[in-house]
């Protein structure tokens, strides 16, 4: 009778610990299972951003705006695809030519670009050389804010 006992003791105790092993295994399958289900949302997340950027870029506030003013003042000259030059150069890029003068000379050549030409701006007399007698018409009713609208578009482009 003890012996018997002894052996059912030892059998629950078998089980018991059988069970806390099943017990670990099924937390660590579901942790396991959980994180790879983080991860691949992650990666779809992720998958899903380099989509959208790739197909068309969204444009920010600032280049949509830039984008009717350039349609309405500038795509008669300068090219909309920005690499080919049309009656006006081609414009992308233009931030780095100017990088080298204060921002304003920028501003003003796109007001006033023969007063720059006259002042003998370095960056206003080499365009000029290339393409005089071609001129560029006079924007003296944009502001500082319409420009840069229509440079953040031309370097969205
Ligand atoms: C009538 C044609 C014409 C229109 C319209 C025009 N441009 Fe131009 N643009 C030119 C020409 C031509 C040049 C080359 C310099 C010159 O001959 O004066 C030029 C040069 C430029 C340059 C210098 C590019 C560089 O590489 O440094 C900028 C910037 C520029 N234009 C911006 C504009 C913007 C912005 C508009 C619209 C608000 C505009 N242009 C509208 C003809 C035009």
């Amino acid at each position: 009778m003890e012996n018997t006992n002894a052996w059912l003791l030892q059998l629950k105790a078998q089980l018991f610990a059988l069970l806390a092993l099943l017990g670990v295994l099924l937390l660590f399958t579901g942790l396991f299972a959980y994180r790879q289900m983080e991860t691949r949302q992650k990666e779809m997340e992720q998958g899903f951003f380099c989509g959208t950027e790739s197909m068309s870029s969204p444009l920010s506030p600032a280049a949509i705006a830039g984008k009717e003013l350039f349609t309405a003042n500038c795509a008669s000259c300068h090219n909309k695809n920005m690499v080919d030059d049309l009656t006006g150069p081609a414009l992308r890029g233009v931030e780095e030519r100017w990088a080298a003068y204060p921002r304003q000379d920028l501003y003003h050549w796109i007001r006033h670009s023969q007063q720059m030409v006259k002042a003998n701006h370095p960056r206003a007399t080499a365009l000029w050389t290339k393409w005089k007698p071609t001129l560029m018409n006079d924007f003296s009713g944009l502001t500082d804010e319409q420009i840069e609208q229509i440079l953040a578009y031309v370097a969205s482009r």
